[in-house]
Order: structure tokens, then sequence, then C-alpha cells
């Protein structure tokens, strides 16, 4: 039945080749241009051919370096394309399989541009049942690992190329290549299962949400991705056909607003894991009720998912999650109440382990039953086991004289400029004078300045917010598993579960997996053969 459906809207968004596109002889894919690696998964080898460092755009950004962030990445120098390109690795299952899944995994860790990787190499051994790459090339799928531009790439010119949407314009336009390419290349386009963690996982989010969208063709015509013709129309498609994302640090513009009202509304925030000043947090959360009417979502018995549902529906999420664990093996037991229990958290000096008390879920493991939540005492500990984000925790730059926080500030503005707050509390709270960036430089509201000055910024955050595409008539994915862990500190647990609510009552979506992962922290691929079991039962 895809084969159907993308014939529709094969016709609906135009066919390669029905206009000469100017960059597209230049994306051809070159089948013999590979190396054999041998790898081992599962104590058995697996002959791979490697397509490296695939150019996935006609005109790529020239950049001069990757600043050196708070997530570790390398400054290194330019290369052909390094940013705007990707590895293919196709096992030998599916050396001649038109049909086989393409397994895209993005990057984007830390919403942070990130050079391509080298994912498979010769004489690696994976365990499939623990590694998502091993799991996907004995599966037969054709593995993608995609780089992309974002935030801290700074380009030859001194400027920084990759502001919000490039991350997404980039994994767009690597869609694209493989639709260009499709007929040329092993496995099929019309089956791309999108993995990504995190600032991947928000990437994942909005390339499985914004399919087709035209609010991109500018954008992509810009990098010369395929199927953009020579008047700027797309004649190719870049709709995905599965979401396999985790703890996706998604909806940025309102991550800031869901994170104070959910650490604070039961007064649960570590006072001293804030740089702010008191009323600060309070403020922001005030938006937090508003905004979750205005997404018009619904409860399961149909009412209307409001603020004051918020905390009821994180508890359901989180019975549900160890409910899940507990069922899913006899020896998967949750603590008792008052017993310690181990955590163990990798680190720069390698993993530490630390002890903790159960103190706010009981539960019969024996029944597999949750017998009571206490909220505030959850969230507590998630605040402990995870130092909280300081306040605001995603649009801290300019606020309070702030210029060294690592928050996702310089995702936005212009490239030509470091950074420019992206919600109304920072944008009217900056201070640092001559940043170009709140209403001490520019002398406007953050009413006046998106309403006069920039729709560009307003774009900026929309263009990357699968919330502003699910349910309108892009071609969202039909099919999505989110997975964010129960004790994961990095956003708001309610940023998952309105995507979740978003999805179902999408009617193009047809399969929505969303759990709350038991125990897990900010990570993902921790349940390689349960997500992989998921994505055999879609593409069957
Ligand atoms: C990631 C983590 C964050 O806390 C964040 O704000 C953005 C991205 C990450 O791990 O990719």
């Amino acid at each position: 039945s895809f084969a159907v459906a993308a014939q529709g809207q094969a016709a609906r968004h135009g066919r390669a080749g029905d206009v000469a596109d100017p960059q597209d002889a230049a994306l051809a894919f070159d089948a013999g241009a590979y190396t054999t690696l041998t790898v081992t998964v599962d104590g058995r080898p697996v002959k791979v051919r490697a397509y490296k460092e695939i150019c996935y755009v006609a005109a790529p950004v020239a950049a001069a370096a990757q600043q050196s962030g708070i997530f570790g990445s390398t400054i290194i120098g330019n290369t052909r394309c390094g940013y705007e390109s990707m590895n293919v690795f196709v096992p030998e299952s599916a050396f001649d399989d038109q049909r086989a899944p393409v397994y895209f995994a993005v990057n984007n860790g830390g919403w942070m541009a990130s050079y391509i990787k080298a994912s498979v190499n010769d004489g690696s051994f994976y365990n499939s049942a623990t590694s998502n790459v091993g799991a996907a090339l004995k599966a037969g799928y054709v593995f993608v690992d995609v780089a992309n531009r974002s935030r801290g790439l700074i380009g030859a010119d001194g400027s920084s190329p990759g502001k919000a949407p490039a991350a997404v314009v980039d994994a767009k336009a690597a869609v694209r290549y493989l639709r260009l390419n499709d007929a040329a290349m092993p496995g099929s386009a019309e089956r791309i299962v999108v993995n990504g963690t995190s600032g991947g996982g928000a990437l994942s989010s909005i390339l499985g949400a914004a399919g087709n969208s035209a609010e991109y063709d500018s954008h992509l015509a810009a990098i010369g991705a395929a199927g953009i013709d020579s008047k700027g129309r797309s004649t190719l498609r870049d709709d995905v056909f599965a979401v396999d994302a985790y703890c996706p640090i998604t909806d940025l513009g309102n991550a800031d607003t869901a994170y104070e009202w959910l650490y604070n509304v039961l007064g649960t925030r570590d006072a001293t894991g804030s740089n702010a000043t008191p009323g600060d947090a309070a403020e922001i959360a005030a938006g937090f009720p508003a905004y979750e009417k205005s997404l018009e979502l619904r409860n399961p018995d149909g009412s209307r998912l409001t603020a004051g549902d918020m905390l009821d529906t994180i508890e359901k999420e989180v019975v549900r999650s160890a409910e899940t664990y507990m069922k899913a093996d006899p020896a998967n037991t949750v603590p008792a109440l008052g017993a310690t229990f181990d955590i163990t958290s990798g680190g720069p000096g390698g993993p530490t382990t630390k002890s903790y008390v159960n103190d706010w879920i009981d539960v019969d493991n024996a029944a597999d039953k949750v017998l009571s939540v206490d909220m505030t005492k959850y969230l507590k500990f998630v605040a402990t086991q995870a130092t909280l984000k300081t306040t605001p925790a995603f649009d801290a730059v300019g606020v309070h004289g702030n210029t060294t926080s690592g928050t996702e500030t310089n995702l936005f503005g212009p490239y030509t400029q470091k950074y420019m707050n992206y919600t109304e509390w920072s944008w009217n709270h900056n201070d640092v004078a001559g940043d170009g960036s709140g209403l001490d430089d520019t002398g406007l509201t953050w009413d006046q300045y998106t309403a006069e000055k920039s729709t560009t910024l307003d774009d900026q955050i929309h263009l990357i917010d699968p919330m502003d595409f699910i349910g309108t008539n892009a071609d969202t994915a039909p099919n999505w598993y989110v997975r964010n862990g129960t004790r994961d500190r990095d956003t708001s647990f309610i940023v998952s579960i309105n995507l979740d609510r978003a999805l179902e009552a999408d009617r193009q979506v047809e399969n929505v997996d969303y759990r709350l992962a038991w125990n897990q922290p900010h990570a993902g691929n921790y349940d390689v053969p349960e997500a992989m079991a998921w994505i055999a039962g879609v593409v069957e």
C-alpha cells in the first residue's frame, strides 16, 4: 500500500526528471564507489559495502571549523563537504535488494553541527541485542549515517552558517538525495526509518513531521538540494516512512516554560541549581497553562489536556512505564519503598555509581502493579540524580549578563550574529549591551520585534518545531516510536508527552508507540531488540 500512496504523492509533488533540476546531475550516486568491509555481528562475519562521505548537496557550506563546545565536539578543518555528507553502509543481504528499509541515523548531538562519523569500521564486532548498528546490518537494512550543519559551526567567512533551520534543511536534503538516487542505490527511499537521540531525536521528529512542506523550498534551493527546479520549486519528496526518536530536545520555543512549570509547580526545583533571580522561574512558568491550552490536545477520554491535567498525565505515564518494565521479564523489579538502589552514570573520568533510597514509588513486583507514586518526591528524585538545568534552561545567553551559557540561544539569529534570544522572557530580560539581541539593543519588545522586524526569527523557531507541522497538510510520517527516560532531566517530560498526543490526533499517523522508558537517563538506543522489532513490524 505504501507504493500506491507514494505514487499519489509523487504526482502531487512532481517527479524527478519533469524539469531539469540544475543540481541533480552533480548529485548522481556512484554505485561503484565503495570499499568492502567485514564486520562481525553476533559472531558471524558480514560483508558491508561502505560508501563514505557522499556529499548530499550540490552547494555545501564552506566550513572553517567546529567550535569545541559543552558537548565535546572537536575543531576540524574544512573538507569537501563534511557537514553535508553521509556514509552509506550496505550489508551483503541488501546488495541487490531494492526493497530493503533504510535506517537513517542522524547525529545533531547538543543541537550542534555534526561531522560525518565512521559508523561502521572494518573488523568491528557488534552484538545485535545492544547495538542498533549491528541490529540494522543483521536485519539487512541499509545503514545511513548523516552529518548536518547546526549551531557551533563556523563558516570560512567567519559567520555561523549552522543556525536554524540548517540542521533540518540538511536532513531533508539527505532524504532527497536518497529519493533522487533510489533506483541506483540498494534499499528503498520509500522505507526510510529515521533514528536519533536528544538533539538527534529532535531532528528526527521535525524531519518526520514536516515532510514535503513547501516552507523549506527556498532553504533547500540555497544549498543545492536534490529535486529543486530552476524556478525554486520542489520536484522530489522528502517525507519519511518512520521515526525512531529518543528524548527529543524539541519544541525549543516553549521548552523553558514547560521546564520551569514542571520543576516549580510542586516546589521541587533545586535552588542551588539556578543562576536566576528569585521570581524568574515563576515568571517563565506562568506562560505554561496558556501554551498548553493553545495546543488543543486531548486526554484519552476526549477531554482537553490542560496544565491542570499535566501532573496526573505524567504520573500515569510513569505508572505505565514501571508496569511495562515489570511485566516484560520476571527478573525486572522496582526497588521497594525505602530500599537502597544504585545508579551508575557515565562521566569524564569513567562511570560513577551512587546510592539512592526509593522514597517515591511503591510497587507490587509480584503483581507487576504500581501501588502509588508521590509526584513531589519523584520530581525531586529526577532533580537530584542529575542536577537540573539552570534557569532559563534553553535560552539563557544574554540574560543577567550571561555570555558563557551553552544553551541553544546560538541556534538562532542571523548568520552574522553570535546568538539571539528566541523566547519572549529571555528577549525581554537580555541585558548584554551590543549583542544585537533583546529589548535593550533593538528598542523593541519581543512582540514588536517578531511582528515588525523579523519574520526570520519566527521562522527559525517554527521550522525546527514538529508541533507546528503535525496535524497540518505537511506529509507527517505514518509511523512513530518515541522514548524518553523516566529520570531524564534534559527537557521536561511534557515535551515528549505533547509530541505523542499531537501524533495520536493526526489522521495521517497510523502507528505511535510512545512510552517513558523505565529508569533511563538522557540516552537513546538502550532498547535495541524492542525498537528493532517495532521497525520490523512497520516495514513488513
Ligand atoms: C542535548 C542535550 C541537551 O540538554 C540539549 O539541550 C540539547 C541536546 C543532546 O544530548 O543532544
